[in-house]
Formats: C-alpha cells, sequence, structure tokens
C-alpha cells in the first residue's frame, strides 16, 4: 500500500492535469479507492448554493439513491452549513444521517470551499468503525483546497 504522502503526490498530479475538472474528481475517487482500503464509497456531490441543495458528482462505489441532498440534511448537508469537515466514528449513533448501505460504519465528508462558499464536498464512507483518522483529515483537506480553484 502507498504512503499517504505518494497518494498526496498523485492526487495533485491529477489535479493539476489538463483533464476536465469531472474528470479529475473521477480520477481521484478511483485512486483514492485503490490505495485506501478502508475507502468503500468514495465521491463528491457538488453544491447548488442558490437551491442549498447537493448534487451527486464522480463517485466510485455501490450506487445510491441520495444524487440530492438539501443542505442541513446527513453528515453532507450538515457539512455544506457548516464548511467544515466533518468525521464520524460511528454513523449508527448519529441522528442527522441518511445512510447509503447497511454495511457502513464511519463516514467522512470534507467540504470544497472557494472564498468562503461552498462549492462541494468529498464523501467517503467506510465499513470499518473509526476507520478515518488524522492523516485521512488531512490528505483529504489537502485535496479538497487544490481542487477548489478548478470547479466553476
Ligand atoms: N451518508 C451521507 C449520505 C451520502 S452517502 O454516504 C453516499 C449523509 O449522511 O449525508
Amino acid at each position: 500500500m502507498s504512503s499517504y504522502l505518494e497518494i498526496e503526490k498523485l492526487s495533485l498530479e491529477i489535479i493539476c492535469s489538463e483533464k476536465s475538472v469531472n474528470n479529475k474528481m473521477l480520477l481521484l475517487c478511483s485512486l483514492l479507492d485503490k490505495k485506501l482500503s478502508h475507502y468503500n464509497w468514495t465521491g463528491f456531490y457538488l453544491a447548488d448554493v442558490e437551491n442549498k441543495l447537493l448534487h451527486l458528482g464522480p463517485y466510485i462505489g455501490e450506487a445510491t439513491d441520495h444524487t440530492i441532498i438539501p443542505f442541513g440534511k446527513g453528515i453532507c448537508g450538515q457539512a455544506a452549513e457548516t464548511n467544515k469537515t466533518f468525521l464520524v466514528d460511528d454513523v449508527n449513533a448519529e441522528s442527522n444521517y441518511i445512510s447509503c448501505n447497511i454495511n457502513v460504519k464511519s463516514e467522512i465528508v470534507v467540504p470544497i470551499i472557494k472564498e468562503g462558499v461552498v462549492l462541494g464536498q468529498i464523501d467517503i464512507d467506510s465499513n470499518t468503525i473509526a476507520a478515518f483518522k488524522e492523516q485521512d483529515q488531512l490528505l483529504l483537506e489537502t485535496i479538497c483546497k487544490a481542487l477548489a480553484p478548478y470547479i466553476i
């Protein structure tokens, strides 16, 4: 398995490439899914700030019914409202949680912010309890910060 530093380097190469932003997001999902075995669903949601909605973007993992999530609803919607990373060790202990798959045990959502406005987020589910550590948060926050300028 690659180190987090190597994964960060590969992620930044994808982000700085000439590809479309959609392609970059899909390649990032694919990279993270392949390199980190505790990432069991990896995807992006993109924000419609005016209507306070999140729309499902590129992802790797099982199809989800939750293609549109209102701000404030679930882990994703709460991260969109607070503009802060939301790390959940045990999703079953959360009352404001939207379940996509009964196997999911923990989740991390990192918002993508440009000039104080939420543009979207990366959302990772794990089938392991408390799967996400500080190194995951730092990696995902680096990715979201680097990706933000490319999102229109
Ligand atoms: N669990 C999320 C919903 C999105 S799925 O994980 C893909 C939530 O509570 O917002």
